[in-house]
């Protein structure tokens, strides 16, 4: 029976065909990534409905609605890996951990999924292991070529997969960061990792992790591109459908919160004790439960109502207000709480390609860092409140001056 939603009465999950409780919802949204051009703002933008649901069987929850993925990865996706030091500096310690670990032998080989600028990857080329970054955005894979990196500018699949295995061998390691939440398509990305991987290797992937996001309110986590929000039991029973097993589970402070799950197949390695004690904590803050979700909607809408009062207020006294961060997740916030250039004049943001463009759905104008430090303004919404201590540390200017950071997760406060 083919898998997914072709109408939305009655959406299953993709993984198991469960049933699916629609939990939370924010209606019709833009593309996280889909910054318009100042010229294109009159042109209709491409709309869909934005909901999670938790699947009734295997708990695992999801967006109801699937955007076809050539709309979100296109060769002029704008998000660059590298933009956040705290984040190169995440990603060299991975592939340190891989270089000592896995990729010991005489003619290792580590295949990433969504390697984007080489971030990860750059690492184990400067080490002389042999690498292969599989991503279908062409910009950021010029930029991990330009590094030395090597790359595929494809989707990761069964068939690019199959591909690699046969040019190149089997893979010690398959990794993705924030990547693997991305593709629906799992039937087709595990027969690949199937194919792909040694029988003794790991697959490692990290995301943003439910248990955060319900515990923080960090409901900006929720857009397009993120389709999965994994726990250790979900992951586990998604590895287990797809033959494979859930063997460790580390927490991560990076992005607000994530995991780091381990995969094997199943019966090459015996689960270490921290995938049952994650599991044992999520049951019971009732992570399986769609009351949960439930809650988390009212939190997040009196987060809604409380952000644009104060954004009111400020403009109705003449402050002078900028947004930090042109985010995936600020795309969520922006338009489901109505925040426009009537609040903010402007996003502030370092990476050059999204500089002059506008936010998806508001047209806010993207600006950089440079027009923050000619002029500060009274108060800045921190958008990329994951990135929090790197950019208080870069713009401490800012606060020297007097000026306000408002920050939302995990509610409304002002620092
Ligand atoms: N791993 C990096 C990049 C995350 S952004 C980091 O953690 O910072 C997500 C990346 O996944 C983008 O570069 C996007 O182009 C890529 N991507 C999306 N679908 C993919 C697929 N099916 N296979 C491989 N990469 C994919
Ligand atoms: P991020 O929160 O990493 O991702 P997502 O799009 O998935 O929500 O995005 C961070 C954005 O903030 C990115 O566009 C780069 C920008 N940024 C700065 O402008 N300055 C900084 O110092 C850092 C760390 C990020
Ligand atoms: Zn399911």
């Amino acid at each position: 029976m083919a898998k997914g939603n072709s109408g939305l009465n009655a959406p299953c999950c993709r993984v198991c065909d469960g049933r699916l409780r629609v939990c939370v919802d924010f209606g019709s949204q833009a593309l996280a990534n889909a910054l318009v051009a100042p010229g294109d703002d009159r042109r209709e933008e491409f709309l869909y409905r934005l909901a999670l649901g938790m699947c009734e069987n295997c708990t695992l929850v999801q967006l109801v609605e699937e955007v076809p993925r050539g709309l979100m990865f296109r060769d002029d996706y704008p998000f660059y890996s590298s933009g956040s030091a705290v984040m190169a500096g995440h990603f060299a310690a991975v592939a340190r951990r891989f270089l000592e670990r896995e990729l010991t032998g005489p003619d290792a080989f580590v295949v990433e999924i969504g390697s984007n600028d080489g971030i990860m990857l750059d690492t184990v080329r400067a080490a002389g292991v042999r690498h292969l970054g599989v991503d279908p955005s062409r910009r950021v894979c010029e930029v991990a070529a330009a590094k030395g990196v090597r790359h595929l500018n494809d989707f990761f699949e069964k068939s690019s997969a199959v591909e690699i295995a046969a040019a190149e061998g089997q893979a010690d390691v398959i990794f993705s960061a924030n990547t693997f939440s991305h593709l629906p398509y799992l039937d087709s990305v595990f027969e690949g990792i199937t194919a792909l991987l040694k029988p003794d290797g790991v697959f490692v992937f990290e995301d943003p992790y439910l248990g955060d996001i319900m515990e923080r309110t960090s409901f900006d986590q929720i857009y397009d591109e993120h389709f999965y929000f994994f726990t250790a039991r979900s992951a586990r029973a998604m590895a287990r459908r797809y033959g494979f097993e859930l063997v460790d589970v580390e927490h991560l402070g990076v992005h607000g919160g994530e995991v780091r799950y381990t995969l094997t197949f199943a019966g090459s390695r015996r689960p270490g004790p921290a995938v049952a004690e994650m599991i044992a904590a999520e049951e019971a803050a009732g992570l399986h439960r769609p009351e949960v979700l439930a809650q988390f909607e009212r939190r997040m809408q009196r987060t809604r109502d409380e952000l644009l009062t104060l954004l009111r207020t400020l403009r109705d006294q003449g402050r002078t207000v900028m947004a930090y961060g042109a985010t995936g997740k600020s795309t969520t916030v922006a338009n489901y709480c109505g925040i426009g250039p009537d609040l903010v004049s402007c996003v502030i943001d370092n990476t050059p390609a999204k500089q002059g463009m506008l936010t998806p759905g508001t047209h806010i104008p993207i600006r950089s860092p440079q027009v923050f430090r000619e002029a500060y303004p009274d108060y800045a919404l921190l958008f990329a409140w994951n990135h929090a201590e790197e950019i208080m540390a870069k713009e401490r200017g800012f606060t020297e001056s007097g000026g306000q950071w408002i920050l939302y997760i995990p509610q409304v406060h002002l620092v």
